[in-house]
């Protein structure tokens, strides 16, 4: 998927031209991926753009980089003001909102701690993340040969760019196999999760998805789900799944920003449930789509909207 340019990134509370957000090749996140960031939608609603859980984000985005004692000078309502003003100056209707923390460049050697700490934030059209015919046919996807970062390595509830080693290793494996994404297990041998977004899964009636302790992020569209699950009456548990559970499951879905909710309709070749999304999936992925689209009053306060656009004789 090319990157679609937009007008303007925000760096270190200025606007910069697209082209000028550029790095020396010497910063030290190139050599040591001392990164964090993260990935928003923002929806097209009928009364303007609207960020989807930008408050949750931007508080992942400060926790991940306090974990790597990256000092900000940015407050979660400081980068939701930012975030808001970004869709607003590129004049989107809707788009991926992505900041990044990052340690420049100043210093050689793996201490991070004299590196500077530079902040960009970027916008620009993001459809949907695993083809067009994703959110409603299913995907295939394979059990990776890789296993998670496992605890007290890298840790996962940082949304840190060096987990995305292990997510590309994941991602690689399961498209040179010819499936559309990887499930990573964890160090134990359990499920964990793909190599951007969470998993869930339907058994006897019965929504599951595996815990923190599995070497996951701990993702808003994740958190999104359970709350549905909770509004439409759907049980639910949090529980360490073992691998096989994917190949009996009735259901089985993606959920994260990117993919949204995205149903699985095979691991490894064995086809889940009747190998379409089934009832459970459908319904959470209704009401996902009715909240985000504006369609169905926002009961969680869940958008932060923008103001401006949406034209085209307001659609
Ligand atoms: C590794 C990983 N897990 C899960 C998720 C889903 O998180 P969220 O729903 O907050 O986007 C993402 C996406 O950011 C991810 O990269």
């Amino acid at each position: 998927m090319p990157i679609q340019a937009t007008e303007k990134i925000w760096h270190n509370g200025k606007w910069i031209n697209w082209d000028d957000a550029k790095l020396h090749v010497l910063s030290h996140v190139v050599s040591y991926g001392s990164a964090v960031f993260e990935g928003i939608r923002c929806y097209e609603t009928k009364q303007g753009p609207a960020i989807f859980r930008l408050r949750e984000h931007m508080q992942r985005l400060v926790n991940s980089a306090k974990i790597y004692r990256m000092e900000l000078p940015y407050s979660v309502d400081d980068f939701s003001n930012t975030a808001c003003e970004l869709v607003r100056i590129n004049k989107m209707n809707s788009c991926y909102v992505k900041p990044i923390v990052l340690r420049g460049y100043g210093d050689v050697g793996v201490n991070p701690l004299h590196s500077p700490i530079d902040v960009y934030m970027a916008c620009w059209h993001w459809g949907a993340y695993l083809g067009p015919d994703a959110l409603s046919k299913g995907v295939d996807v394979g059990v990776s040969s890789w296993t998670r970062i496992a605890p007290n390595t890298l840790p996962a509830m940082s949304k840190a760019a060096a987990n995305y080693m292990n997510s590309q290793l994941v991602n690689m494996e399961a498209r040179l196999n010819g499936f559309v994404e990887g499930i990573a297990l964890d160090y134990s041998g359990h499920i964990s999760e793909g190599s951007g977004e969470n998993v869930f899964l339907v058994h006897d009636g019965t929504l599951y998805t595996p815990p923190l302790a599995t070497s996951i992020l701990p993702g808003i569209t994740r958190n999104t789900v359970v709350q549905l699950a909770h509004d439409l009456g759907i049980p639910f548990k949090e529980a360490v799944i073992p691998r096989e559970m994917l190949y009996i499951a009735d259901e089985i879905f993606f959920a994260g920003t990117a993919v949204e909710i995205t149903p699985i309709r095979s691991v490894d070749h064995v086809q889940v449930g009747k190998g379409v999304a089934g009832p459970v999936t459908v319904k959470l992925q209704a009401e996902f789509f009715a909240l985000t689209s504006g369609a169905k009053p926002d009961r969680h306060n869940w958008l932060t909207p923008v103001g401006a656009p949406v034209t085209a004789a307001s659609r």
